[in-house]
C-alpha cells in the first residue's frame, strides 16, 4: 500500500455536469490475461489504470509477456500463447488484488513452473481455499499459508483433468479460476453456482475463440484448443458509477449523467435496488461496445424509502454494497440486509466496517451475520476508519457530502486499486474533498 492518505468529505452542493468513471476492473484483469495466454496482439483499450490492474499486468510481465502501454488506458499485449509463459523471477505480487490471485491460480496451476503469489496485508488475510480446494481436485498442487490465507505456492508440471464443480459460493472468482485451469486440463470443465455471478471471463474466452458454452449459473469448456489476439474495449465500471450514482441521488438538487457506463446485468444489481428505494434513475443511449451492453445514466436527486433488499440481487451487486449502506442511512425508515455474507471476506469485513462508520456518523445500525438493519436518519459529522478499504472509503466519502458537518476519513490510500482520479472527479461535479 502506498502511504497513509486521510480525507475529509465537507457538505456538498448539488451534483451537476456529465462525468467518465475509469474502466471496469474485473474486464481489465481478464483483458489482460486473456491477451497474455492468445497468440497474435491484441489492443486494449479503456483500460483501468488502478494499483489492481495493473499489478496483473505487471505479473504477466515476469513471466515474458510483452505489455505496452502507448498512452494511459492503452495497453498492447503480445501474446505468448498459452504454453508460452515463462517461470517467473521472484514472488508474483498481486498487491490488493483479489481477482489477480484467485484467478491466477486457475492461469499458474496449468504452467510447467513453480510460482509464488504474495499480497499486501488486507489480501494476506483472505480465504484461498475457496479456489484451491477445487484446483486440487483438478490436480492442482497449491500450498496455502495457515488458514487458507496468502501466500500461495503453485507447483508447476501437474496435469489437469476437467472436473464437475458446483461451487457452494457464488463467486466469479471462484468459477474463473476454475474455468482458467480448464484450458490446461483434460476433458470437460464444468461449473454450477449457486447464483450467477458476472461472466465476463466466459464472455471474453468466446471472444478470443475458445469453444465455450455458457447461461446464467453455468459454464463449460474442454482443454487442448488456442486462444486467438483480438481488440478489447473496456467500458466504465459500474462498481465505480455507484458512488456516483448514490451521492446525485442523496444531495439535493442534483443532475448528473454518467457516460457510457458497463450494463452487465450481473453488475446492476444496485440500480433494482434503488429504484426499489424511489431513485429517480434515467437510461439513455444503450448500446453494444466491445461486447458488452453499455449505457449513459441520468441520475436526479430522489427521496429514499427504506426496504427489504431481495436476495436475488446481492451477487449482482457484491461489489455496491458499501455505497448502498449510505444510502440506507439517508432513506426514511428501515433497510434490511440479508444473505450478504461474503461482504465479511471482501479488501475489508464490511458489513463491520460500514456500521462501525455510520453508527459514528449517528446512524442507528445493527450487525447481523449476512448483513444488517438500517434505521435511516441525520448524518452528522465525525471521523470514520476506512480499513484501508477502497470502496469504504468512497462511501463515507459520499456520506460527507450530506452530513451536517465535516467527515474525516482515514486510510484513503487504496483507492487507487480501483478508481484513481477520484477525488478530482468527484471534486468537479460539485462533492468537497480534501486531503485531512
Ligand atoms: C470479481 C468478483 C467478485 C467481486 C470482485 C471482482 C471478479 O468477487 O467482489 O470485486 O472480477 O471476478 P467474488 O468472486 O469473491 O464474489
Amino acid at each position: 500500500m502506498s502511504e497513509r492518505l486521510d480525507w475529509t468529505s465537507l457538505p456538498a452542493r448539488a451534483l451537476r455536469g456529465e462525468i467518465v468513471v475509469p474502466g471496469d476492473k474485473s474486464i481489465s484483469h481478464r483483458a489482460i490475461m486473456l491477451s497474455a495466454l492468445a497468440d497474435g496482439v491484441s489492443r486494449i483499450t479503456g483500460f483501468l489504470e488502478g494499483e489492481d490492474t495493473r499489478a496483473t499486468a505487471r505479473i504477466f510481465g515476469q513471466m515474458g509477456v510483452c505489455i505496452d502501454a502507448p498512452a494511459a488506458g492503452e495497453r498492447v499485449v503480445h501474446g505468448a500463447g498459452l504454453r508460452g509463459l515463462r517461470a517467473p523471477e521472484g514472488v508474483l505480487d498481486c498487491a490488493n488484488s483479489g481477482t489477480a490471485m484467485r484467478l491466477l491460480c486457475g492461469v499458474l496451476a496449468g504452467q510447467a513452473f513453480d510460482s509464488t503469489m504474495t499480497g499486501d496485508a488486507s489480501l494476506s488475510k483472505r480465504p484461498m481455499r475457496r479456489v484451491t480446494d477445487p484446483l486440487a481436485r483438478m490436480g492442482a498442487v497449491i500450498e496455502t499459508g495457515s488458514d487458507g490465507t496468502p501466500p500461495l505456492r503453485v507447483r508447476g508440471g501437474r496435469p489437469l483433468r476437467g472436473i464437475d464443480y458446483a461451487s457452494p459460493i457464488a463467486s466469479a472468482q471462484v468459477k474463473s479460476a476454475v474455468l482458467l485451469a480448464g484450458l490446461y486440463a483434460g476433458g470437460e470443465t464444468r461449473v454450477s453456482e449457486s447464483r450467477p455471478t458476472r461472466d465476463y471471463t466466459e464472455r471474453m474466452l468466446a471472444a478470443f475463440g475458445w469453444p465455450i458454452a455458457f447461461a446464467p449459473g453455468r459454464a463449460r469448456l474442454s482443454g487442448g484448443h488456442a486462444l486467438h489476439a483480438v481488440d478489447i474495449d473496456v467500458p466504465a465500471d459500474f462498481s465505480s458509477a455507484a458512488f456516483f450514482i448514490v451521492a446525485a441521488t442523496i444531495v439535493p438538487g442534483s443532475e448528473l449523467t454518467l457516460r457510457g457506463v458497463g450494463m452487465n446485468p450481473r453488475r446492476t444489481g444496485l440500480l433494482h435496488v434503488l429504484r426499489l428505494m424511489g431513485a429517480n434513475i434515467a437510461e439513455e443511449r444503450r448500446h453494444e461496445a466491445g461486447g458488452e451492453s453499455v449505457a449513459d445514466l441520468v441520475v436526479r436527486y430522489a427521496a429514499l424509502r427504506g426496504i427489504e433488499v431481495p436476495e436475488e440481487h446481492v451477487a449482482d451487486m457484491i461489489d455496491e454494497f458499501p455505497a448502498l449502506f449510505v444510502a440506507a442511512a439517508c432513506a426514511e425508515g428501515t433497510t434490511t440486509i440479508r444473505g450478504a455474507a461474503e461482504l465479511r471476506v471482501k479488501e475489508s469485513d464490511r458489513i463491520a466496517v460500514m456500521a462501525a462508520g455510520l453508527r459514528a456518523l449517528g446512524i442507528r445500525i445493527e450487525e447481523t451475520p449476512d448483513g444488517a438493519v438500517v434505521e435511516g436518519g441525520t448524518l452528522r459529522g465525525g471521523t470514520v476508519e476506512s480499513h484501508g478499504d477502497h470502496r469504504c472509503a468512497m462511501s463515507f466519502a459520499i456520506a460527507g457530502a450530506v452530513a451536517n458537518a465535516p467527515v474525516t476519513i482515514r486510510d484513503c490510500a487504496n483507492v487507487a486499486t480501483s478508481f484513481p482520479g477520484f477525488v478530482e472527479l468527484a471534486n468537479g461535479c460539485g462533492l468537497a474533498l480534501r486531503a485531512a
